[in-house]
């Protein structure tokens, strides 16, 4: 179970699958990563022409989405659990109502199936009725809903030291392994 699959949805904040990728690097694990060509898009936009290569490169695998038979597919694969940073408010629609419509949202079912954790990086604000109804049903499925907020009690310097903070939190947030992301002492 030393696989952790990472799926990167068309949301702002891009920056954070980076941080996320170089977490679980660091941790030893082997990154299998799913990137949505709406990502593709926001990577460029937001950290540059290279973001995706940088990404692609942390990873063991990459799978391309319309690849349904790849082995994150199936339950069947050892798989530790799953990240999808950042998750847009339609991949989160897809995995709410079980649409296993690429295999970013196919891995994502099969986490929820398998009983395995989902952490999903939500981004949008203001929400709709439709995002939160849709939070509310991965969160009755067993996912974790991490909107990707700054954790302004520990006084970060710069996006940097924020976006660094969230990634720890939600690999964390898969119990793989002892916690990492800064903790409040009180
Ligand atoms: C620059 C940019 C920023 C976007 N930001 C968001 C966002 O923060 N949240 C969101 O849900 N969608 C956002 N979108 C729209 C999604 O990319 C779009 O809904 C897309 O269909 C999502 O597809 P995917 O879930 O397969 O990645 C953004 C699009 C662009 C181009």
């Amino acid at each position: 179970m030393s696989r952790v699959i990472l799926g990167v949805s068309g949301a702002s904040g891009a920056a954070l699958s980076l941080a996320v990728a170089r977490h679980l690097r660091t941790l030893g694990r082997a990154l299998d990563l799913v990137i949505s060509p709406a990502a593709k898009r926001t990577l460029a936009a937001e950290c540059g022409a290279g973001a995706e290569a940088a990404l692609t490169a942390l990873a063991d695998r990459v799978h391309p989405p319309p690849d349904i038979g790849a082995t994150i597919a199936s339950g069947s694969a050892p798989v530790a659990g799953m990240i999808i940073a950042p998750c847009s408010m339609r991949s989160l629609a897809a995995i709410a109502h079980g649409l296993d419509d690429n295999l970013l949202t196919r891995a994502a079912s099969v986490q929820l199936k398998e009983r395995r954790p989902l952490i999903l990086l939500t981004r949008e604000a203001p929400l709709t009725l439709a995002h939160l109804r849709n939070m509310v049903a991965v969160t009755e499925m067993g996912a974790i809903v991490f909107p990707p907020v700054p954790a302004f009690y520990l006084h970060p310097q710069n996006l940097d030291e924020v976006i660094e903070q969230i990634a720890a939190r939600a690999v964390d947030l898969l119990r793989i392994a002892p916690p990492v992301a800064t903790a409040w002492t009180g």
